[in-house]
């Protein structure tokens, strides 16, 4: 009860930060909601300050970074949300910056302390003040007793107690949402919400930014297109990464593009290949790839770092995208449309035709232009407005991929301003489908199969067990067949992956066994 008091009272403060700003119910959006909404936002108009940005999305943008850390990184999703949300409002949301105030150096030496058990200066010689500090970390240049320099990434101090209890604040608003506008339900603003709150809070542990950097080191290594930072483990916590420190530029460096030792060109090529690759080949891809999370050195060499936020694709959902995507290349509207009912994404009701048709209105006029003179960004936008007319269903993943998609897309042309991602993105994809439909793919789906069907029969001999005691069981007439049946004893536990077919083959067996025996 005095949790919801409080979180109550955070909550009028929020609003009263956005009133000020003109953010609660933007003037432009006035019409757009029910009358008292609209009278309410109005009067509101009277306390918010002079001088604001003439953007809805740049006032509410401005607002969050006013509100802290779990408004900034709740924005930041929010603002990949371009299906569902005004584009105009999503362009300025997109300013939205993480940027706060570094926190003291003593309380970056305690963490480290508590984290290690020891003062810091048992485990490093030295340790810069704060390089970087966002909203949910900080990072300090050190140096190990052995010499290597490296990069100590550390927690705010509290960072997880306050994550909590703003991100309260945003399911009771999602919730009076729901219930005071039901027009918000269409963009499930509770699911968002409650969407918003896991990826945050899992970005609150480090040791979970640890392994997703592993993990992308393997599929680095097997492309050879980028590189991550090693990680030292045994320095690492839940508040404290420490990783190789990587020296060069990153790419949201100006002078990368005037500096020659740097070649601007192949590093966006670089950067494409990395998404492209490390998605449609391994199936997972760096979620947050903006040029502040990438450097290039001048020997060439991209390195990524920031492992926040990790995509995943399920080999399923590779093959799709890749088809999708090499539909587009290949300029076949129709194979593009077969892909995405086989994949469910658009409902039956609707025609394979009539979906390519609109594909084809979407891919046909980006063919024959310059690479410059086509955003993915717009193009991407188009797709939203498709999928709206068709009923289609955002998936997030989906959503999250083509959010990178375009980010690197931006990464590329500033790098690059006539660079051309159909030519870099055709021949890993293609290489991606050569190998998923060729010989290798088929394989890979009997090896897959032949994988499913040993689990299966690695399960058999505790059905056939099962069975035995249930057929003993009946024998005794402890079953009740009122109650479903079950094995007395045996807590129910529902075996998803043990199909009927497989039950059914063991209970015959069993009784073949059953009936073998009484024949001796
Ligand atoms: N391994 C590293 N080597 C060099 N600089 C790094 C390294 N890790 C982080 N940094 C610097 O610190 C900044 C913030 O680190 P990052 O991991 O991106 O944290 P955040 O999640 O706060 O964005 C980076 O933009 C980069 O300038
Ligand atoms: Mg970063």
């Amino acid at each position: 009860m005095l949790k919801t008091l409080g979180t109550f009272f955070r909550m009028l403060r929020t609003g009263w930060v956005l009133v000020r700003h003109d953010a609660l119910v933007p003037s432009e959006y006035e019409k757009a909601v029910p009358w008292f909404v609209g009278l309410f936002g109005s009067l509101s108009r009277i306390f918010a300050i002079r001088g604001r940005a003439d953007n809805p999305g740049e006032r509410f943008a401005n607002a969050l970074e006013q509100l802290g850390p779990a408004y900034i990184k709740f924005g930041q999703i929010l603002s990949t949300r371009g299906d569902m949300l005004d584009p105009v409002f999503v362009k300025g949301l997109s300013r939205l910056k993480d940027k706060v105030p570094p926190f003291d150096m003593k309380k970056a030496e305690d963490m480290l302390a508590v984290e290690w058990g020891v003062p810091w200066q048992e485990k490093l010689d030295s340790l810069s003040e704060p390089i970087a500090a966002a909203s949910v970390a900080q990072v300090h240049k050190g140096r190990l007793k052995s010499g290597e320099e490296v990069a100590v990434k550390i927690l705010r101090p509290n960072i997880r107690t306050a994550m909590r209890r703003d991100m309260d604040v945003l399911h009771m608003v999602a919730g009076l949402a729901e219930f005071f506008v039901p027009d918000t339900k269409r963009l499930g603003p509770k699911a968002f919400v409650s969407t918003a709150d896991r990826a945050v809070m899992l970005e609150l542990d480090l040791r979970l930014e640890a392994a997703a950097a592993s993990e992308l080191s393997e599929a680095a290594v097997e492309t050879g297109f980028f590189k991550v930072p090693e990680i030292y483990w045994e320095l690492g916590g839940k508040d404290v990464l420490v990783t190789e420190w990587i020296d060069g530029k990153a790419l949201s460096d100006d002078s990368i593009l005037t500096d020659p030792n740097y070649k601007p060109v192949e590093i966006a090529r670089k950067v494409m290949q990395t998404f492209l690759a490390t998605s449609f080949d391994y199936g997972v891809f760096h979620a947050d790839m903006h040029e502040g999370n990438m450097i290039a050195q001048p020997d060439g060499t991209l390195v990524l770092i920031d492992f926040g936020i990790l995509g995943r694709l399920s080999p399923q959902e590779q093959r799709f995208h890749a088809e999708i995507l090499y539909g587009f290349i290949q300029r076949d509207y129709l194979r593009i449309a077969e892909v995405h009912f086989e994949a469910g994404y658009v409902p039956a009701h609707h025609t394979i035709e009539d979906f390519a048709s609109a594909l084809r209105s979407v891919g046909e006029p980006i063919f024959g232009r310059l690479a410059n003179d086509v955003s993915m960004s717009r193009v991407l936008l188009q797709l939203f407005e498709i999928t709206e007319i068709f009923d289609m269903e955002m998936q997030p993943q989906l959503i999250m991929l083509q959010k990178t998609m375009m980010q690197s897309e931006g990464v590329c042309r500033r790098l690059d301003p006539k660079f051309d991602m159909w030519s870099t993105a055709e021949p890993i994809v293609s290489s991606s489908m050569r190998r998923e439909l060729g010989l290798e793919g088929r394989l890979g789906d009997f090896l897959d199969n032949m994988d499913r069907a040993r689990r299966t029969l690695e399960k058999l001999p505790d059905a056939t067990e099962n069975i035995a005691a249930l057929a003993q069981a009946w024998a005794n007439g402890d079953v009740d067949l009122s109650k479903g049946v079950g094995v007395p004893g045996s807590p129910q536990k529902p075996r998803k992956s043990l199909p009927f077919a497989w039950a059914g083959l063991g209970a015959l067996v069993t009784l073949g066994g059953v009936w073998a025996a009484s024949q001796l």
